[in-house]
């Protein structure tokens, strides 16, 4: 009885932080147990703003799964900065906010099981192109950084096939490429809102689900702009203050796009349904805040699947059925389907 309640017990207390032995001091370290008789643990490190004077590397835990080295002012990463014993399996490492200004090529190749990086807030410009070399990362946020140009291919040394998330939002990104010589480089989501791009890259080869432009100085979007993201189910290019047309065929190949969010681009006064060829799987469409004040109610035959339409923020459009007539040689009733909307005079 007493063994079947400790055993009901634990089974209950799956996470119990504990203290840690060797923890440096300014460190904040805790273990994670979880499962029956405690038979997993992670170790949490948190070494975050610990002042100028701290040599790197800092001891850490042997089993340390989680470290934050966040706020300590590392400047350029060294080779040895990130070498020491406890690092190697490491599955996220929080390097944010640090003066990074450069990686050396081998200052996390220490890290072979390390899936999170957080490089954001420091003042990268350039990667070493085998920086993440064996790494089998899956999610590594680059954001507010100084990148005026960045290649993709630095994440084709990847250990595995895994699919990665990229941020490199609020850079300086004038460019980016990829020049993967026909391999397929698995990065499924991609951020790059708040940057210096005057066009949409060109991102063939990436298999990719979500796309996010906002906030870019992009004046038009051509034709087959996104013609190689076949997997992309949702696009952002919202807040573009500069952007003037879309024409007509620039989402042709999106067969896969359920979300498409145009919203607040107030430069942006018309909307061929042409511009709708190709989004086969399309449901919510957001043009709030754009100059768009009406729908042609014919764009439906472009957009076989869309749910609703946003035009303001309390302007909403849905498909519906209207009953058609009988009719006599196919001998069944006709349905049409058209655009309607909470306000009047929207449908054109
Ligand atoms: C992309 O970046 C913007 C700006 O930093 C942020 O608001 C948005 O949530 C990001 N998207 C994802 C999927 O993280
Ligand atoms: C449409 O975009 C606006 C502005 O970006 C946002 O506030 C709103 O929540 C969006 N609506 C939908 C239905 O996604």
């Amino acid at each position: 009885m007493a063994l079947l309640l400790w055993l009901g017990l634990s089974l209950l207390v799956s996470v119990q932080p504990s203290a840690v032995k060797n923890c440096h001091p300014g460190c904040h370290c805790e273990v994670e147990s979880f499962g029956l008789f405690d038979s997993f643990s992670l170790t949490r490190v948190d070494c975050r703003g610990l002042g100028p004077s701290t040599t790197m590397p800092i001891p850490i835990p042997l089993d340390t799964a989680h470290l934050d080295l966040s706020s300590n002012s590392m400047g350029p990463l060294s080779d040895t900065m990130l070498a020491g014993p406890g690092y190697t399996t490491l599955v996220s490492l929080d390097l944010s906010s640090n003066h990074i200004t450069k990686v050396s090529p081998n200052a996390l190749s220490k890290l072979r099981y390390l899936e999170t990086l957080d490089l954001s807030h420091n003042s990268l410009e350039s990667l070493s192109p085998s920086c993440f070399n064996g790494l089998p990362l899956a999610e590594v946020d680059l954001s507010h950084n100084s990148f005026q140009e960045f290649d993709m291919d630095v994440f084709t040394t990847k250990v595995n096939g895994e699919p990665v998330s990229v941020d490199l939002s609020h850079n300086k990104l004038v460019s980016v490429s990829t020049t993967l010589h026909g391999r397929v480089l698995h990065i499924q989501s991609l951020n790059l809102s708040s940057n210096q791009l005057l066009s949409v890259p060109t991102l063939a080869g990436l298999p990719l689900r979500y796309l996010n432009l906002d906030g870019n100085p992009i004046t038009r979007i051509k034709e087959g702009a996104f013609s190689q993201l076949k997997d992309l189910v949702y696009l952002f290019i919202s807040g573009l203050r500069e952007l003037q047309e879309i024409e007509p065929h620039s989402f042709k190949g999106l067969q896969s796009l359920q979300v498409l969010d145009l919203s607040n681009n107030p430069k942006l006064k018309t909307l061929s349904p042409a511009v709708f060829i190709g989004l086969d799987s399309l449901q919510e469409l957001n043009l709030s805040g754009s100059g768009v004040a009406s729908l042609p109610n014919n764009m439906l035959t472009h957009l076989p699947s869309i749910k609703s339409i946003t035009l303001g923020e309390s302007i909403q459009c849905w498909r519906t059925q209207k009953q058609g007539q009988f009719h006599r040689q196919l001998g069944q009733v006709q349905h049409n389907d058209v655009l309607s909307c909470n306000v009047e005079g929207i449908v054109l």
